[in-house]
């Protein structure tokens, strides 16, 4: 047995009997703001150059957000001639503030404001890092020690930010973030963050963004809320601050970090696109807005069109989204299974029969279409999909309305040719599989000439004739023809003669469909056998006439072994 697992130090958690959140439901959107540009783009073995860095603040702007962390400017002249690029090139929206990081140093603080110099709208984000582990292993100093490197970077950057306000008239504001937080001491960090504040001048007016991160995840989603909590409760002056979040994924579950530190009391929160960031990466923004939308929330975040920013993503980032990405993935609108699938049908009619302004589809928590995905790859066919499945497919991938009686019968045939090929099977391919089984199924009869009239009957009613000939097997053909009450009565009196018997019919659909630029009309008959089986057949025609009577050819051939 593994013993490893010994050597870990379990999470502590804080004990509060006065948990508030747990009752509390999400009715707003936060206030975003992307570090795709900064955390995202550190982790990335092949980190964005100048254009795709330019392009993704773009994307990001084109989205909604509205606070954008564009870089450690202070840290590399790369990152410095990024943030000028932006400034000088006209690229930031008047609505959109760029974020700044910086260390709490001197020289790096210095650097900074150089960097900013022209942008209307900032955010100077500094940060130490205040955890006991830190504090033991990395600074070898004790509380006070790190709160002094605070409150002497926030020193300093109120001088140089009231120096550079009153210089440009600029929108400036403060974030500060104790690094690594989820493993300081509840009290330290309220102190320091207090302390930062007062040095800042904190006020309602210009409120102070306290960042509060997960630098690595370390606790359950839900011991990390009451930590939000107890800190929104224990901080003097809560009113003055933002509280935000910033959420890293090492446990996998930066998502519900976020979505209870929100509940918690947290005001807004860091994240990138698809999760991207330091190890396993930063909280997923796209997720949690969408989590909002389908919650009747409007997340005030565009993402009408997730092909597209994830594409570009892919693009940039050298990273893959996953099949199962929630909202964005291959995969996520589909489902195999034939249960699924048929109550997704179901979902889809009772909508369009009711109307209704809610969206019930089971299994589909989003309509698709609402993030620009289609809903023709909604259904995949393999051998587990059910019988509606297929005719799922007909129908909205070929405009084909099988007749649901169809349903089973042809789902069969699908359901054989999958477990054939062993591997799920194209649109396409189902297309064919119908068209061998029914619309171009060459059995033992061939009508090789067919003519329908109309004719006058005895009592005075519409009646139809019709003559042509047909052909058995290898056989001389034989003329054929019948007068009945419509044409495929006629047909079967046709039929009669030639000793083609005992087949009653059951029931008739057709419909017109688009063949290539042309449209025809499709018909499926259903017969009875003279040995009691139900019979399936389909015609197509640009005459429908002639297309249930194909239908009914194609019936009786199928019962020819
Ligand atoms: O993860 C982290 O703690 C950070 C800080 C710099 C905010 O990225
Ligand atoms: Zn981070």
């Amino acid at each position: 047995m593994n013993q490893g697992y010994r050597k870990y130090i379990p999470f502590q958690p804080i004990k509060k009997d006065d948990r508030r959140w747990p009752g509390k439901q999400l009715t707003r959107a936060p206030q975003w703001c992307s570090v795709d540009l900064r955390d995202g783009n550190q982790a990335l073995i092949n980190p964005m150059n100048l254009s795709e860095k330019v392009e993704m603040f773009r994307l990001l702007c084109e989205i909604g957000i509205k606070e954008i962390e564009v870089g450690f400017p202070s840290a590399s002249e790369t990152e410095y001639e990024i943030l000028r690029a932006l400034i000088e090139g006209g690229h930031i929206p008047e609505d959109v503030t760029v974020q700044v990081l910086v260390q709490a140093r001197e020289h790096l603080i210095r650097r900074t404001f150089e960097a900013i110099e022209g942008a209307k709208n900032v955010i100077v984000h500094f940060y130490n890092s205040t955890s006991t582990l830190q504090r033991k292993v990395v600074f070898r100093t004790d509380m006070q020690g790190v709160v002094d490197i605070a409150v002497e970077g926030a020193r300093l950057i109120k001088r140089l930010g009231d120096d550079f306000v009153a210089r440009t008239g600029a929108c400036l504001r403060y974030e500060y973030s104790p690094e690594s937080y989820m493993g300081t001491e509840p009290e330290n960090a309220v102190w320091i963050c207090r302390r930062v504040m007062e040095e800042l001048g904190a006020c309602a007016e210009n409120k102070i963004i306290l960042n509060l991160p997960s630098t690595v995840e370390n606790c359950l989603p839900s011991q990390f809320a009451d930590l939000i909590e107890d800190f929104c409760d224990r901080l003097p002056n809560r009113e003055h601050a933002i509280i935000s979040l910033h959420p890293h994924n090492d446990r996998g579950t930066a998502l519900a970090t976020a979505e209870l530190g929100l509940l918690a009391g947290a005001d807004r929160l860091e994240g990138t696109l698809f999760g991207n960031g330091e190890r396993t990466g930063n909280c997923d923004i796209v997720t949690v807005a969408m989590n909002m939308y389908t919650q009747a929330v409007d997340p005030q975040l565009d993402f009408s069109d997730i092909g597209r920013v994830r594409q570009f993503y892919e693009r940039v980032t050298k990273l893959h989204v996953h099949e199962r990405h929630p909202y964005a993935g291959d995969l996520v609108f589909t489902a195999f299974s034939g249960s699924h699938q048929d109550a997704i049908n179901k979902g889809r009619t009772f909508m369009a029969r009711q109307g209704g302004a809610h969206w019930e589809v089971p299994y589909l928590p989003l309509d698709p279409a609402d993030v620009g995905r289609q809903y023709e790859p909604v259904i995949r066919i393999n051998s587990q999909s059910g019988k509606g499945g297929a005719a799922f497919v007909m129908e909205q991938s070929f405009g084909y309305r099988l007749p649901k009686a169809m349903h089973p019968e042809f789902g069969a045939a699908v359901k054989r040719y999958c477990d054939r090929v062993g591997r799920e099977i194209s649109p396409d391919e189902v297309m064919a599989i119908f068209r061998e089984e029914y619309a171009d199924f060459q059995g033992v009869y061939t009508l090789t000439a067919h003519r329908l009239t109309e004719e006058e009957s005895v009592d005075g009613e519409g009646a139809a004739g019709f003559a042509g000939k047909l052909r058995r097997g290898g056989a001389q053909e034989q003329e054929i023809s019948g007068m009945g009450n419509g044409p495929i009565d006629a047909f079967f009196r046709a039929l009669e003669g030639v000793g083609i018997c005992g087949y009653r019919f059951v029931d008739y659909s057709e419909h017109a469909v688009s063949v290539g630029a042309d449209a025809k009309a499709v018909c499926y008959i259903q017969l009875q056998s003279p040995a009691g089986k139900a019979l399936f057949g389909v015609g197509m025609s640009h005459n429908i006439n002639y297309a249930s009577i194909r239908a009914v050819l194609c019936a009786i051939n199928r019962d020819q072994d």
